[in-house]
């Protein structure tokens, strides 16, 4: 058994001395502390050495096993810091190539046209924000200068949440109110997000659904940095300048308020289905912000004026990708989503 115990030590200091690399290194500590390793085994077999014998056998395998351990471990940071220095040198490691990619998959379209979102308004200077989904009643609607019976909260078919107060927000407005708590003037955001409602659920009307809010708030805000801006986003996502004008809108945060349209990006104002014939898809409603809402949001109306809009993100990916049908945005069908 001795014997055992020094042929076993002699052959390992060896190998552990010839390993080259720490993958080699790491191969010789499998082999005697693994699992059936050579020296798991010879542990496991103290009980069948005769019984006089049992002290001093089982005394020296401790003593090898603990002496291989911390020979293994020097010599395991002797390669480690000699393969380091030589990846520093740049000897078979290229720091430029691209990483391993883990996951095959690929992004929502919803995804993709909000962060392009994103990067052009923090290419404006907006500061790009998040709000709750379950919402205040306050912020979704009286912040809003919505009143508890005033008939706008009819349009919003709202989920309520059992605990009285809470919702699942109507639309992304409430982040205004919540911007204006918490940032002084001048306010430049944006906030993307989903939105609830019950409504039938069709072609165009889906339970949930994405919007942007904007938000600019600063001295001498007016309509026309809303157009330039409106305008931009619209370059922004089509790749081209889009006609657009405005109409009349009633929406009780915004003072005066608009439906601003964009010239149809696939007739150019000839009529097609997308635009039902109009010409004109609807994408941006918009305002300037109501000074109740202001007040709201802790901002002296006298001295601030601002700028809102409500764009509907998901209606803008269908028009950007020619989907018909907002229901495939939530559908978890990878028919779907494979195109993109
Ligand atoms: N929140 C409105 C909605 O969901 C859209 C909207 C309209 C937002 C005008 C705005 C705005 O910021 O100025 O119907």
């Amino acid at each position: 058994m001795r014997e055992a115990l020094e042929k076993i030590g002699g052959e390992a200091r060896a190998a552990i001395a010839r390993a080259g690399t720490s993958a080699d290194l790491a191969a010789i500590d499998r082999r005697l502390f693994g699992e059936g390793g050579e020296i798991s085994t010879l542990l496991r077999g103290i009980g069948k050495v005769p019984k006089e014998e049992r002290p001093a056998f089982g005394a020296a395998a401790n003593r090898l096993k603990k002496e291989l351990e911390e020979v293994i471990a020097a010599r395991r940071a002797a390669l480690v810091s000699v393969e380091v220095e030589a990846e520093m040198r740049g000897e078979g490691f290229d720091p430029t190539l691209p990483g391993t990619r883990f996951v095959a998959g690929g992004l929502h379209p919803i995804t993709t046209v909000r962060r392009e979102l994103e990067d052009l308004f923090t290419s404006m200077g907006f500061d790009i924000l998040d709000g709750p989904e379950v919402e205040l009643e306050r912020f979704n609607f009286d912040a809003l200068n919505i009143p508890p019976h005033h008939p706008a909260r009819d349009v919003f078919d709202t989920f309520w949440c059992e605990s009285i107060g809470l919702l699942l927000r109507t639309h992304t407005s409430p982040v205004q109110v919540r911007a204006m708590e918490r940032l002084k003037p001048p306010i430049r955001v944006l906030a993307p997000g989903r939105c609830f409602r019950h409504e039938d659920v069709d072609a165009s009307h889906e339970h949930t659904f994405h919007q942007a809010e904007g938000l600019v708030v600063d001295r001498g805000i007016s309509v026309a940095h809303m157009i330039g801006t409106m305008q931009a986003l619209l370059r922004g996502i089509f790749r081209r300048d889009l006609e657009v004008r405005l109409r009349p809108g009633y929406f009780p945060f915004v003072e005066p308020g608009f439906e601003l349209d964009a010239r149809c990006p696939f007739c150019d104002g000839a009529g097609c289905a997308v635009c039902k014939r109009k010409g004109w898809v609807e994408i941006l409603p918009c305002g300037l912000v109501h000074p109740n809402v202001l007040r709201a949001g802790g901002i002296d109306p006298d001295v601030y004026s601002g700028f809102a809009f409500g764009l509907g993100l998901s209606r803008l990916v269908m028009l950007r990708y020619g989907i018909d049908d907002i229901r495939w945005f939530m559908s978890g069908d990878l028919r779907f989503l494979r195109q993109f």
